[in-house]
């Protein structure tokens, strides 16, 4: 891939002002990419992204394809493995067998790696670990960078496609739910938040010395990977009513998982007994999770990218955004989602 130039991407991209820009060194670490801004909205997206924007927007799509999008750390990976196994029968030999980045080909992580910098990001990421495998990070590297456009179409046809993506709405192809299902999931910003912050230290992203509060001055600020937050949801809740469309709350899944197992079911055509309601329920339990190394992330430990003492699946509850924000980000909290949320009607689970 890369050949992109007669493919229309609507959108120009933008830089960074100094003080934004500022701001974001200040708190992220010596990733060798930097950030700039996508379409009116200013998405944040790393460098390489402009790289294949364009395939993205005009990926061919099949009917069988069926997408798990959202904004980072909402539930992402809980939803995947809920729509997977559902989609599937409920083959828990597969889903244990295959690591679940392997059956969701995830269709922007190409932006954070850019192939002509390999040596920077070995020789950044090597001064973090003393057993770093230069080798296997390497390898690593080519197939992150490559785009999953192309890696997804060299899946037969007879194959159902499922596709992690972090991309808002506007930035995938216009038709895309005229063709594909797509699963939305969406949670409260303040837990988001959090729960970035810890997922940027866990992949050695923030400067180690840098605090909540001072991730939480960019994030609210929209400098954040593929920030405006709200923007992010909004356009999936505009989209809620499409027969190809489920949009989720993770507050909702947390809450009465059995009902949403229900409604991804009736969303793919498929229809669990009590039996099979159970064991679902047990199997994605936070405990569960933690331990299942086909979706706990714990077999790139052994690359050294992950920080020691953070896990990707972390706390797993809502509401722990409590022990994280003072009286002053609490304010700014309110009144930031008080704003963002004026000229829409999509309301949170912790607003009802
Ligand atoms: P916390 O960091 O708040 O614990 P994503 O998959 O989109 O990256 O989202 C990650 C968030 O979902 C993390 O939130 C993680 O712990 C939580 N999560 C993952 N699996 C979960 C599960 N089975 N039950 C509840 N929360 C889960």
């Amino acid at each position: 891939m890369g050949e992109q130039k007669d493919q229309l991407f609507p959108y120009e991209f933008k830089e960074l002002d100094p003080e934004e820009e500022k701001l974001v060194e200040d708190n992220l670490g010596p990733f060798p990419t930097s950030l700039i801004k996508v379409g009116p909205k200013g998405y944040i997206a790393y460098r390489p992204y402009k790289r294949d924007a364009a395939n993205v927007y005009n990926m061919p799509l099949r009917p069988t394809d069926v997408f798990v999008a959202s904004y980072q750390r909402s539930g992402t990976t809980w939803t995947q493995e809920l729509v997977w196994l559902i989609a599937n029968d409920l083959n828990y030999e597969k889903a244990a067998e295959i690591p679940l980045t392997h059956r969701y080909p995830f269709l922007d992580v190409f932006m954070f790696f850019d192939p002509n910098e390999k040596e920077k990001y070995i020789n950044v990421m090597s001064k973090t670990e003393e057993n770093f495998d230069t080798e296997k990070y390497s390898q690593v590297l080519d197939m992150m960078s490559r785009p999953a456009t192309s890696l997804l179409e060299e899946i037969p046809l007879t194959e159902k496609r499922f596709i992690k993506t972090h991309l808002p709405m506007s930035l995938m192809p216009p038709t895309l739910l005229d063709t594909a299902k797509v699963v939305y999931v969406a949670r409260d910003p303040r837990d988001v938040a959090v729960s970035c912050y810890y997922h940027a230290r866990l992949f050695k992203m923030m400067k180690l010395d840098r605090s909540f509060k001072d991730f939480w001055n960019m994030f609210h600020r929209d400098l954040y990977t593929l920030t405006p937050f709200f923007e992010h949801v909004k356009e999936a809740w505009e989209k809620r009513h499409e027969p190809n469309m489920l949009f989720l709350f993770y507050e909702e899944l947390s809450k009465d998982l059995p009902a949403i197992i229900n409604r991804v079911a009736d969303f793919l055509g498929k229809k669990l007994n009590e039996e099979q309601m159970n064991r679902l329920c047990d199997h994605l339990s936070i405990e569960n999770f933690k331990n299942n190394k086909s979706v706990n992330y714990e077999d790139m430990r052994d690359l050294g990218v992950l920080a020691k003492g953070e896990t990707f699946i972390r706390k797993g509850k809502s509401g722990g955004w409590r022990d994280h924000f003072d009286e002053e980000m609490t304010q700014q909290a309110e009144k930031w989602i008080e704003d963002n949320l004026k000229d829409t009607d999509l309301r949170f689970p912790f607003m009802k």
